[in-house]
């Protein structure tokens, strides 16, 4: 017989950006600048995400879109690329995200691709610190305190290799 295991998790959901930290407010706000600057002519989605650095610098990223379509790039990956390559040993903390379709703002939250919770993980793994996700909808925001708890049962470095060095 096989043994049942289950995966849960507990997330804060909050009904408006009044309720929120204002480090966070601010991070939303960066988040819907750099969707303004998404390159998005095909899918007409703009999406944008900016990342708090430990430091407290925030780094912005949005889709840019290709006509090759799979040479487009989401959001999150851009920013976590701009953190990496210009920031490496400042540590991201937190993430928002927020999106804008044709009628604006997006009610709904919108939440990162398996491709970009890979890329989340990944940070996360390299840093060894927890990345805060704050999803942002016109309607509601809600904030998970990990990626891991995204993309239960990942798979990571360790299953390459044991110890790897970094
Ligand atoms: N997209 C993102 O940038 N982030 C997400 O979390 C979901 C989707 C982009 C990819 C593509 O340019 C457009 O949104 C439509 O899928």
């Amino acid at each position: 017989m096989p043994t049942i295991k289950n995966i849960s998790f507990s997330y804060q959901e909050y009904e408006s950006l009044s309720e929120m930290a204002p480090e966070d407010q601010q991070l939303i706000i960066e988040a819907g600048k750099a969707a303004n600057h998404a390159y998005a002519p095909y899918s007409r989605f703009r999406v944008g995400a900016a990342v708090r650095l430990e430091s407290g610098m925030i780094v912005r990223g949005s889709n840019v879109e290709n006509a090759a379509f799979p040479s487009g790039i989401c959001a999150e990956r851009t920013a976590i690329s701009g953190c990496v390559s210009n920031y490496p040993d400042d540590k991201p903390v937190a993430i928002a995200v927020t999106a804008i379709n044709e009628e604006g703002l997006t009610p709904e939250c919108i939440s990162p691709c398996g491709n970009c919770r890979q890329v989340i993980a990944e940070e996360e793994m390299r840093t060894g610190k927890r990345i805060r996700i704050i999803l942002s909808g016109r309607e509601k925001i809600q904030v998970i305190e990990s990626i891991s708890l995204m993309l239960p049962l990942q798979f990571c470095r360790n299953n390459l290799r044991v110890n790897l060095p970094l």
